[in-house]
């Protein structure tokens, strides 16, 4: 596969997602549902745009050794902090020819082989929710079921259906608790509390509880207090609150904020190794990327995802390799800076 073939078959396989060469936000502003942001898609496209007020400071004098992006985590070594972000309902959100099992077979068996990890998405309809289960079973050291703030009944219920495939974590987008349109399904959402969200790691045990959607510091030391082992930075690509703060920038603050508690992720923006590199370096200790994903297993299925995959990666360790980092812990807050845009 090359790039060309890539985007082709991207291209062909989605309706309403205009596959974009820089996928932006700009031209599918407003589209939620679609592969747009929420309202007038402020939020997505500061998300893409703050990775371009970071930028990387080469240095070229030293050692010449091979870098190396393994993460460890959940017991297991991955083959870099890069995984991908849930989506769920390509029908409706990229008007796609594929249908959702397919999609997910794609994603989960492309993540497997490239030794990541692939998150999966949650929906009111029962029978979406068991496809992502069903997908999770496939490959349960490489999947991460991500929940929806459900009200208790749904909540309790579909965590228990989750825990039954013995997973390596499990993950809820809280984020989506305010969402107008998943208020008047069956189920619906909440907004969870700190107690409900200690009640949500109580029932899983000893089973890892990562929080998806904090982005301010309040809500981080919230997410500490309920036990949460995981936060990841992320406002939901910017579907579910127009005229937010971009996730790479309100990063550093919560890093801190936590300090060392539990781990901070992020997602929102993430297009190439070079942006990994710099999350990375802002204090992230590993990413979500979104779109690029789905876009890869609608068009091309596990080979897309591999090819994407092996793309993020070989492009973070030319950056590494550039800065003098040799493995992930040599990518610190000095190789990067923000900047004004030049005008
Ligand atoms: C079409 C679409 C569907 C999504 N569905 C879900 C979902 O079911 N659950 C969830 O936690 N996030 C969902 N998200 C948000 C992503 O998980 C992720 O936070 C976001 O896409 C990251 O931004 P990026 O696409 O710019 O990389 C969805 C995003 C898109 C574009």
């Amino acid at each position: 596969m090359d790039d060309t073939l890539y985007i082709h078959n991207a291209k062909a396989a989605m309706t309403v997602c205009k596959m974009c060469k820089e996928c932006n936000g700009e031209v599918c502003r407003g589209q939620t549902p679609g592969p747009g942001g929420k309202g007038q898609g402020h939020t997505f496209v500061r998300n893409v745009a703050a990775f371009k007020q970071v930028k990387l400071n080469m240095t070229v004098i030293g050692h010449n050794t091979e870098p190396e992006s393994t993460y460890t985590g959940f017991g297991s070594s991955f083959a870099a902090p890069i995984f991908a972000a849930p989506i769920s309902n390509v029908k409706v959100n990229y008007g796609s020819l594929v249908d959702e099992e397919t999609y997910l077979k794609g994603l989960v068996e492309g993540m497997h082989q490239s030794n990541l990890l692939a998150f999966l998405g949650d929906a009111p309809a029962k029978a979406t929710f068991d496809l992502s289960v069903s997908a999770l079973r496939t490959h349960p050291k490489h999947t991460v079921m991500t929940i929806k703030p459900w009200e208790t009944h749904a909540l309790t219920q579909r965590l228990s259906e989750v825990l039954n495939t013995n997973p390596l974590a499990v993950a809820m987008d809280i984020d989506a608790g305010g969402l107008v349109s998943l208020r008047s399904t069956d189920p619906k959402v909440s907004i969870l509390s700190v107690e409900a969200l200690k009640a949500v790691k109580t029932h899983l045990g000893s089973i890892p509880l990562i929080l998806k959607g904090i982005m301010t510091v309040s809500d981080a030391l919230k997410a500490i207090d309920a036990g949460a082992d995981i936060l990841i930075v992320s406002n939901h690509g910017g579907r579910v609150m127009d005229d937010g703060m971009a996730s790479l920038e309100v990063l550093e603050e919560i890093v801190s904020a936590v300090d060392g508690r539990g781990e901070v992720w992020l997602d929102g923006g993430v297009r190439s190794g070079s942006d990994v590199f710099k999350a990375l370096a802002l204090g992230a200790k590993a990413v979500l990327v979104g779109r690029p994903y789905s876009h890869a297993s609608l068009g091309s299925g596990a080979e897309g995802v591999q090819y994407l995959s092996q793309k993020l990666i070989r492009e973070l360790k030319d950056v590494m390799r550039m800065t003098q980092c040799v493995s992930l812990k040599d990518i610190t807050r000095e190789k990067v800076r923000w900047v004004q845009p030049i005008k």
